[in-house]
């Protein structure tokens, strides 16, 4: 049996569209072995799909697949904290559980590059994945099947408070509503901000956050299918955040708070429970 511990993520953190993401301290932990057939269980009892659907299962099986090494079953156990289809990686664990538990199991064959590139490959974009194996904040480009990464160190001074909504919204429907092309000042616009994030968040300029997390890739075509999400962004800045964007593909909301500041997790659910019934404010810290 082999254990595989896989943190929540925020991709995209505003201006990285596809490009930028955060591991938070949320945790899948998720337990595979070999067997004749296929046995999969939560132990918190939610529903996870137990036949060869399961995504865990699928991308184990696939890294049995691409070593040419057969599988005629495995006993998947899940334990899974990050909440489902609220645009912090649940899939994206899914993914680097089963590949991650895959390679394992068969005795490490695929060395850590190998792990990120088939990760992203099987999601379509790097910006979870990466930072889920990896920790920390992390800038990944995927091109080719291979991806390029950097794991920046981000300055001790701050936290992360999500808020999240008790509805859920697919990714597929989130890229679905994107336009197909977009216009050359848009994404100057873009560039300059996640470039001004990556910076910003290493040297601790940390008053360059707010414009930095500005957006205009994603975030205008989403929030139509978030009920409240602008609203959320704007109250949490109002409460001090220093910058606050839609986790992912949402519809969760990530503020970036000073650590100093205790109160504002305090703040920030009492916020929810006067305002907006259908939303509930987490502290996070980053996982290094
Ligand atoms: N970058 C991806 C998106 C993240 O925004 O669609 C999905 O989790």
């Amino acid at each position: 049996m082999v254990r595989v511990t896989v943190p929540a993520t925020s991709a995209n953190m505003g201006s990285g569209y596809d490009s930028i993401g955060i591991a938070l301290e949320l945790y899948n932990v998720i337990d595979l072995a070999e067997n004749d057939h296929i046995d999969i269980s939560d132990k918190n009892g939610q529903y996870v799909p137990q036949d060869e659907s399961n995504l865990i299962y699928q991308c184990a099986k696939r890294v049995y697949d691409e070593c040419g090494k057969p599988l005629s079953g495995l006993t998947i156990v899940e334990d899974c904290a990050i909440p489902q289809t609220r645009g912090l990686g649940s899939s994206s664990a899914c993914t680097v559980a089963g590949i991650m538990g895959a390679n394992m199991l068969l005795g490490e064959p695929l060395d850590r590059n190998a792990v990120i590139d088939l990760a992203a490959t099987i999601e379509g974009h790097p910006d979870n994945s990466t930072p889920a194996i990896l920790g920390g904040f992390c800038v990944a480009l995927l091109e080719n099947g291979h991806v390029h990464h950097v794991r920046v160190p981000v300055h001790g001074a701050i936290d992360f408070v999500v808020f999240i909504p008790d509805f859920q919204l697919s990714t597929e429907k989130a890229r679905a509503a994107l336009p197909k092309t977009i216009d050359h000042h848009d994404a100057v616009y873009n560039l300059a901000r996640a470039a001004l994030l990556a910076g910003s968040l290493t040297t601790g300029k940390l008053e360059n956050l707010d414009v930095a997390t500005g957006d205009c890739l994603h975030q205008p075509y989403r929030f139509g299918l978030i009920e409240n999400g602008e609203d959320i962004v704007r109250e949490a800045k109002k409460l001090g955040a220093l910058g606050a964007f839609i986790s992912g593909a949402g519809p969760s909301i990530v503020a970036i708070v000073y650590k100093g500041d205790r109160d504002y997790i305090t703040r920030a659910q009492e916020l929810c429970e006067k305002l907006y019934p259908h939303w509930k404010a987490v502290q996070l810290r980053c996982d290094e």
